[in-house]
Parts: C-alpha cells; structure tokens; sequence
C-alpha cells in the first residue's frame, strides 16, 4: 500500500496496514542511520516548524534530528519567549508561522485535540508530539518498532503496561496500536488511575500486579503524570512505588526474556528501581534511538513520501 495522509494526528484512525507502513519505512530510515553519510536529500527545501507547547525531552530533540537528517530547515519555536506570552492565540501563530512558508508543523500542547484544531485550517502538514492526555502517536509507534525488532512480531504479543493509565497519552496511542496489530494487551494500575472503562478499547484490566507481569512478553512501565491530575489519585508515591513499582522481587517473577520499557521521563524510584531501568532487558534507550527513525519516516511520508521503496533504491 502507499501512504496518502497529509498530517499524523493520532493512531486511533490509521489502519494496521498505516501502521506497517510506518514501521517499514522506519526499518529503512534505521539503516540510513547506519551509513557513513547520514542524511538524505528528501526533505530538502522544506521547513518544519517545532512547536513545543509543554516540555519535552526526548521527542524534540528526535524530531530536530529527524528533520535535519532529511535535509529540512528547521525551527525550535520558543513558546516562553515568543508572543504567547502577550496573549496571541494558538491559531494566529501558526498562521504566521505558516505566513512564512512553513511546511509542516510539529506540535505538543496540553489540549487533547490541538493538532487536529489546527490541521483543520492549516494548509501544510500537521504531526501531533502530543496533545494533553488524548494521544502521543510516534511514541507509540516507537514502541512498537522496538518490540517488534526485539521480539520479531507484535500479534499474539503479551504487552503490559503498568501505572497511571488515565492520564497517559502513551497508553492509549500504545493500546490502539498493539490491538490494532494483535497483541494482548493488559493493562494495570491503581484502580483510581486504571480505570475498567478501558477495556472498551479491547485491552484487559487488572489490579493485581503478579498477575500482571506474570506472562507478560513485554512491560511497558509509565510514569505518574502530577501535571495532568486535578486531584489526588493514590495516599502516597511511597505506597504507588511499594504497591506498582518493578522491584527486584517482582522482576524474579516475570518471564526471563520480558523486556523492560519505559517512554521517559523516569521517576528512578518511584515506578521502577533505578537499578533495573538500566539493567541488561531493559530498552528504554534503544526506545529513544528508534524513536529517531520513526519520526524520520513520519516526516517524510506527511510530507508526500509513499513508503519504504523510494528510501532504499
Ligand atoms: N516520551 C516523551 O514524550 O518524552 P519527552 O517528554 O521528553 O518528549
């Protein structure tokens, strides 16, 4: 199949043949990275905007990289420090940034559904980075890249994902995405912050944690989101980290081959024992390398690519 989408929004609407396609193209950007020359013209002429309402590590800096790495121009809006601060809207900025001849928009913002206000009247290319606690698409599309080159296939896959599932982005663009290609999914947590409402979206719940990561092929750990909630979800982190938290005595019961994941920012501590962030199964920064070949074919595909073919010719 080719791809025929203008923007990237969220995993909820694209299919799993979208899915694969993104994730083959990102095999092909992946050996583009291994090449002595690391940049590919593909992008060249284009300029991509990165606009970054909330913080962020991990997902900026990739797609700066990813767009540098296809030869765009690139630009890291400063919110702080631009005309946000004198009360211009979300829509007037990107319309003037559009003025000058953007070409694709790269947006996070804490309002679920940011991305999508703005494809609306956008004539470029609009990539969500994150909106609120609705979707984080190239996360999970990393995450499901890096699954998949571990583990060589995601349907029939036992995917956990532990911790605060209400307030995370993460979870559900994961979710869509590993049912979407036909992975089991489990999900648990405090009962407060996982929510049953969740297996409408054909995952299981569960509250109890040995159960949880007792078949699990995959742990997938998130970290409590204290900027999103409005109220106090849990008596203490002491109680969460004693109660959820992956320690020595939970790993010793998971499968011996389970790989330990993580999209960042880790609360060393809190969710997981700092020790077995780093620990030989996990692969939280093989996760942040991945992420770096899934937005560069994120890129290239919003902005007219068709797939893996025209990079590896
Ligand atoms: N995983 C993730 O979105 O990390 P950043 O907030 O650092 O981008």
């Amino acid at each position: 199949m080719n791809w025929n989408r203008r923007h990237l929004l969220d995993i909820e609407s694209l299919s799993a043949d979208e899915i694969r396609l993104i994730l083959e193209t990102a095999k092909a950007f992946k050996e583009v990275s291994t090449r002595p020359i690391k940049k590919v013209p593909v992008l060249r002429g284009k300029t991509v905007i990165n606009l970054f309402i909330e913080p962020s590590t991990r997902t900026r800096t990739s797609f700066e990289l990813a767009a540098i790495r296809l030869s765009a121009d690139v630009i890291n809006f400063n919110a702080e420090a631009s005309s946000f601060r004198k009360g211009e809207t979300l829509r007037d900025t990107v319309r003037n940034l559009e003025a000058l001849n953007a070409d694709i928009f790269i947006i996070r913002h804490s309002a679920a559904g940011a991305p999508h206000f703005i494809a609306r009247f956008l004539k470029g290319s609009v990539v969500n980075a994150g909106d609120g606690a609705h979707e984080h698409p190239t996360q999970a599309l990393l995450d499901v890249f890096t699954m998949l080159e571990k583990k060589g296939r995601i349907e029939g896959l036992n995917v956990t994902i532990l911790g605060d599932i209400l307030y995370s982005r993460v979870a559900r663009s994961n979710i869509w995405a590993l049912t979407k290609l036909g992975a089991n999914v489990t999900l648990c947590g405090p009962s407060t912050l996982v929510p049953k409402e969740f297996e409408k979206m054909g995952c299981r719940v569960t509250y109890n944690i040995d159960e949880a990561i007792a078949n699990a092929d995959v742990i997938n750990l998130l970290r409590i989101q204290h900027e999103r909630q409005r109220k106090t979800m849990f008596p203490s982190i002491n109680e969460y980290s004693s109660l959820f938290g992956l320690n020595y005595e939970r790993l010793a019961k998971t499968k011996p081959d389970a790989l330990i994941m993580h999209p960042g920012p880790i609360n060393r501590g809190v969710e997981i024992v700092s020790e077995i962030a780093d620990c030989e199964r996990s692969v939280i920064l093989e996760q942040v390398t991945n992420g770096l070949a899934v937005r560069m074919a994120v890129l290239f595909l919003v902005s007219g690519g068709k797939g893996p073919r025209e990079i590896l010719q």
